[in-house]
């Protein structure tokens, strides 16, 4: 059975006693509500993972956003897997849209980093999706595709079963504007049938596939009742305590 999971993504969002109030209500609250096996993650900015960490990490699994292909050096600004790991983190974003369109992350980069992120001994939670252009021109499948040849069918069958995929349709981030359930399955099938082509079946049927763009209490359960979407990754949503737990909880039943 692959692993539920509803992952938060803060982006560069609350200061350090902001973060601190909103994950201890996420922490109550999930410690009280959830009742699957599902697995809730926040993924936060580098200065709070540490105190998240040791606030919850027990009951909210906490992820980095980021980080930088190499173990230590001089990389002014940078943080290493290996950083994030000491501090309590168990997964790192790799690839979000806003790091390929804002700091110019190649696939080829981003492949260096999940090898990083997995030879430290985390889980890559790698995004992919197309822009409004490649899903209007109906190139979005071939884009995709190169998205994951380049960025993780380079790894071993082994490495390839402890990474989470992400589809995040460029077009649908922070934009209210969600893909239709019809939308996003017909994706995850494809990425889970490109996978099985790759690897092998088994491999694509026990690898964690998330929708993240737009995503909220009200369009989750649609959303993750699909064969092909096994939970979310979640911007504006996992702001609100309430919201986010929401989401969780449509794997409670
Ligand atoms: P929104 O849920 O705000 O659309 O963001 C999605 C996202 O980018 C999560 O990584």
């Amino acid at each position: 059975m692959r692993k539920k999971i509803v992952a938060g993504n803060w982006k560069m969002n609350l200061d350090y006693a902001g973060g601190i109030s909103l994950f201890s209500e996420i922490v109550n609250m999930v410690r009280d509500e959830k009742k699957g096996d599902q697995i809730a993650i926040i993924c936060a900015p580098y200065i709070h993972l540490n105190s998240l960490a040791k606030l919850g990490g027990d009951v909210v699994k906490i992820g980095a956003q980021n980080c930088h292909q190499n173990d230590s050096g001089a990389y002014t600004g940078e943080i290493s897997a290996g950083m994030v790991k000491s501090v309590g983190c168990e997964y790192v974003i790799i690839g979000h849209s806003e790091r390929r369109q804002y700091f110019a992350e190649s696939n080829e980069l981003l492949a260096e980093k999940t090898v990083k992120v997995l030879a430290n001994g985390l889980t890559p939670i790698f995004c992919i999706g197309e822009t409004l252009e490649e899903r209007n021109n109906g190139t979005y499948f071939d884009v995709l595709k190169t998205q994951l040849e380049q960025g993780v069918f380079g790894l071993s069958a082994d490495d390839f079963a402890k990474i989470v995929i992400a589809y995040e349709p460029v077009w649908a981030i922070g934009t209210g504007l969600t893909a239709t359930s019809d939308q996003a399955q017909e994706v995850h099938a494809y990425i889970r049938k490109e996978i099985a082509a790759k690897y092998s079946s088994e491999v694509a049927d026990e690898t964690t596939i998330l929708y993240g763009g737009s995503c909220n209490p009200k369009n989750a359960a649609e959303l993750f009742a699909q064969t092909d979407i096994d939970g979310g990754l979640i911007g504006g949503a996992s702001l609100k305590s309430r919201d986010f737990v929401d989401i969780v909880k449509t794997f409670n039943s």
